[in-house]
């Protein structure tokens, strides 16, 4: 029965118009069921085992309001290893954790879809690769995978941005792949968009300049209203223009909001030596 939820895409010439006309309008798509309850549920579960790996010598906080995890070298490291981030506020005085490190984890980052296996099944499944392959990738290139967790009354706020701000390829091709675990809802921190705001400029590039991360203004242009809130149920899918400003909110309800998002980019394009995120020799970036 679940299967059929998938099956009801049908990839059709009709289908793959409607959709792109519908992505260069919005610079968004949404797919509803596009994974299977028991889909969702292996990363959940996978995610709770990784999280019994947790090594509180690291304290890293992950905050987009004021990036303090600019200038830590477990985060700027952690482009091609599995590491785990804190909520901002979760520590005491004396460094330790006021909550459960089940409840106080911001997000699980950055490779996951290369060095644990039913990370990399769930993001080089065949799903996957037919929407790589109705965007027109040319050589589709997994770059980057989050496990966000956005706890119950802890989940903090990720202010408004645009993904190619932190993952820049000349010409832009990033595009992010979003997807609910659980129900996403205005109460528990679903993502808000900026409809059509994908076709403003590009306001800024975090960069690498003199050994140091900065935040560089391309363009002053102020973000549009970011407006829209996408509320999806679990299993569904989301799809996010490199360029579409999106944010979402402190989870102030008492259920959590698991997501996992995975950013692809395209492998004829040039990715930046001075992009935060880097990788090893001895894992270079996998298509499907
Ligand atoms: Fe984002």
């Amino acid at each position: 029965m679940e299967l059929k939820q998938f099956e009801k895409f049908k990839f059709n010439q009709k289908f793959i118009s409607d959709y792109i006309n519908s992505w260069k309008k919005n610079g968004f798509l949404i797919f509803d069921n596009f994974f299977t309850n028991n889909e969702c549920n292996k990363l959940i579960n996978r995610s709770t085992k990784l999280l019994k790996k947790i090594d509180l010598k690291n304290k890293t906080i992950f905050n987009t309001k004021n990036h303090s995890h600019s200038s830590d070298n477990y985060f700027l490291n952690s482009g091609d290893k599995i590491r785990f981030f804190f909520e901002d506020g979760v520590f005491d005085k004396k460094g330790n954790l006021k909550i459960r490190k089940e409840l106080a984890i911001n997000k699980i980052g950055h490779a996951l879809h290369d060095l644990d296996s039913i990370f990399s099944n769930f993001s080089r499944s065949k799903k996957i690769e037919k929407i790589t392959n109705m965007l027109k990738f040319s050589k589709p290139l997994l770059l980057q995978s989050m496990y966000i967790f956005k706890q119950p009354k802890i989940g903090g706020e990720v202010v408004c941005h645009q993904d190619s701000t932190f993952l820049y390829t000349s010409p832009e091709s990033a595009i992010g792949f979003w997807v609910a675990l659980e129900n996403a809802t205005i109460k528990n921190g679903c993502l808000w968009v900026n409809k059509g705001g994908h076709k403003g400029p590009l306001r800024k590039l975090y960069k690498k300049s003199n050994g140091k991360m900065i935040m560089k203004e391309l363009s002053a242009k102020p973000f549009d209203k970011v407006d829209l809130p996408l509320e999806v149920k679990k299993g569904s899918l989301i799809l996010l223009h490199g360029r579409l400003p999106h944010q979402s909110g402190h989870n102030s309800s008492n259920k959590s909001r698991h997501a996992y998002t995975l950013h692809i980019i395209d492998g004829k394009a040039s990715y930046k030596k001075t992009n935060w995120l880097q990788r090893n020799k001895n894992l270079p970036l996998r298509g499907f």
